[in-house]
């Protein structure tokens, strides 16, 4: 892997992020890790004191905000070698208690913050004639299930953007990938929002929300490390040219491969014996 890369992660003061930010820059690269609240950077500024790491301020909701900071890192560093677009988050809740607004929310960050970044980064990318773009999906992406339907949504707009990025920028040396993990120990439940009538006592969802919240919080304590997907990462940005998209995890195989292959109607009767949403619970 060559060293004094640059690579910009969105992201970066948590999670996937700030273990690829580490991981990076312990391998020679110079990581641009953005945050968005400067109350939440600490773990990015420790990590910046001992390695090439330099945070940035940015909020990939705004668009002023990410140019800004694509700008700056250009303007000291000449060129952005990998963007790896991470920063996300999850609303959780049956589409019903959800509002307009929740649902905006979650495509404002997970679609259209991959949207800006990528918009921000290419033209600098094609005029060097190299570059490497880098989402992080999600195999929720393949599967959506109840509770998590905005984020599959999301997710399934993110793999279409890369399918087709993809493809559009091949021709100027620009290589546009995907990981889609499962289920990985991060702060995502914890910043899981939900939506506004989860707690609704009007809610007919209610009671499968919170068991599928009690469920979710289960199955996230014993999810795999978060070196797994630095793993992928480092294997992502090594690769030249990437492969289409990288799963994580032989679980993440398994779920992929048996919603290629299973008829609708196998797939979902697999899915409510897994998932406790519906009124047998
Ligand atoms: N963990 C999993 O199991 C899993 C599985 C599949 C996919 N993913 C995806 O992996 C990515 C990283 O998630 P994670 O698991 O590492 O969760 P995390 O620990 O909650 O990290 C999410 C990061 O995204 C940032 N972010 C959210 N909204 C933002 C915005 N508008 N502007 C800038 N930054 C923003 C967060 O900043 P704040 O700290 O300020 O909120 C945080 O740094 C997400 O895209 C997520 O959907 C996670």
């Amino acid at each position: 892997m060559e060293s004094n890369q640059v690579v910009l992660i969105t992201g970066a003061n948590s999670g996937f992020g700030l273990a690829c930010a580490k991981a990076l820059a312990e391998r020679g690269f110079r990581v641009y890790g953005t945050y968005r609240n400067p109350r939440k950077a600490g773990p990015l500024r420790d990590l910046a004191a001992g390695l090439p790491v330099f945070p940035v301020l940015m909020d990939v909701n705004r668009t002023a905000s990410v140019e800004k900071g694509v700008g700056r890192v250009l303007k000291r560093e000449g060129k952005i070698d990998v963007l790896l677009n991470n920063a996300g988050f999850v609303v959780a809740g049956f589409w019903e208690d959800l509002s307009e607004e929740d649902t905006l929310a979650q495509f404002e960050t997970n679609v259209f913050g991959v949207l800006r970044l990528a918009r921000a980064v290419l033209p600098s990318m094609r005029k060097r004639g190299s570059g490497k773009i880098i989402n992080i999906g999600s195999i929720a992406a393949f599967a959506a299930t109840p509770v998590l339907g905005a984020y599959s949504a999301t997710k399934s707009a993110v793999n279409s953007i890369t399918e087709a990025l993809r493809m559009e920028t091949r021709e100027w040396g620009v290589d546009v990938t995907e990981i889609n993990p499962g289920e990985i120990q991060t702060n995502v439940v914890e910043n899981t929002r939900l939506g506004r009538d989860v707690r609704s006592k009007s809610s007919p969802y209610r009671a499968f929300t919170e068991s599928f919240e009690r469920f979710a919080q289960e199955r996230f304590r014993h999810a795999a490390p978060v070196g797994k997907l630095v793993q992928t990462v480092l294997k992502a940005v090594g690769d030249h040219p990437t492969k289409r998209r990288y799963l994580v995890k032989f679980e993440d195989r398994i779920l992929y491969w048996m919603r290629w292959l299973m008829p609708d109607a196998v797939w979902e009767w697999a899915l409510g014996l897994t998932f406790p949403w519906s009124k047998r619970v």
